[in-house]
């Protein structure tokens, strides 16, 4: 499985100069060597450059936050797997919630940028989840604990599947699992240790059945509301193999404490 895996989506957040002095930061407090946890930070485009020099000597990865599903040409506004790798970025979070639900990225859109993105050499933080409704229908619909367990694990597995279906099993090592509930994203509520467990053991099953050989190596991230508070908790559940930080990650110090608390 290798080390845990802590990353930070800084979102639409932050001008240059906020960004180099967040980054800087952390790098400071952190210490250049620290190698306890994998560390990747997810900056705006705007500001790799400012943070891929702060990071340079650090072991801090840097990730996009989306990325587009061709190489090159008349697209407008988007950013290719090319020119993430040629601007030091290694990793790229695809199928966020936000840009689901927001954007209105779709499952075939998701599943073709993820294959261009490890194909081109990224690596791929990929974001499953359900919402709110979709748990509440899962607890009055069903009528035991097992289906109660199915109906809430659909959506996530449908993602899953749909995302990771063409991948051959030579790309899944370069590719991790965040379950992030939507109900919890930048709510303050984040699931509990026993409702991570659950969908995150779900998550392993899956991934185990689609790929033998190496399913049981894939990553599995928590993410929504991770706090410095909750950090404990959250690391004690089951298959739990690292965390995707949002609004906390935005300091340098609470940050820090998570990488630290995770890194044991
Ligand atoms: P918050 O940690 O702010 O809830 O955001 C989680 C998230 O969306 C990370 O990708």
């Amino acid at each position: 499985m290798g080390k845990k895996l802590v990353v930070g989506n800084w979102k639409m957040n932050l001008l240059r100069e906020d960004a180099k002095q967040l980054s800087g930061a952390m790098v400071n407090m952190l210490g250049a060597c620290y190698n306890e946890c994998n560390v990747v930070i997810a900056p705006p485009y705007t500001a790799f450059e400012v943070v891929r020099t702060c990071i340079e000597d650090s072991n801090i990865e840097l990730a996009a936050q989306n990325v587009f599903s061709s190489t090159s040409g008349a697209f407008t506004g988007e950013v290719s797997p090319p020119m993430l790798l040629d601007a030091g970025c290694r990793w790229v979070i695809l199928g966020h919630s936000e840009r689901r639900y927001i954007l209105g990225e779709n499952d075939e859109q998701i599943r073709q940028k993820l294959l261009l993105s490890v194909s081109s050499g990224l690596k791929v933080i990929l974001c499953v989840g359900e919402t709110g409704k979709q748990r509440e229908d899962a607890v009055s619909d069903s009528e035991d604990a097992a289906s109660r367990k199915e109906l809430l694990f659909s959506p996530i597995k449908a993602q899953i599947e749909s995302a990771l279906g063409s991948i051959g099993e030579q790309l899944i090592a370069d590719i991790v699992i965040a379950y992030e509930p939507v109900w919890a994203i930048g709510t303050g509520e984040n699931a509990t240790s026993f409702e991570i467990a659950e969908i995150h053991r779900c998550i392993r099953e899956l991934l185990t059945r689609m790929f033998p050989a190496c399913g049981n190596e894939v990553k599995i991230l928590y993410g929504g509301s991770v706090k410095t508070v909750n950090i404990a908790g959250i690391m004690s559940a089951d298959e739990v193999n690292g965390v995707l930080v949002g609004g906390e990650s935005l300091s340098a110090g609470s940050f820090v404490k998570i990488i630290k608390s995770v890194g044991g």
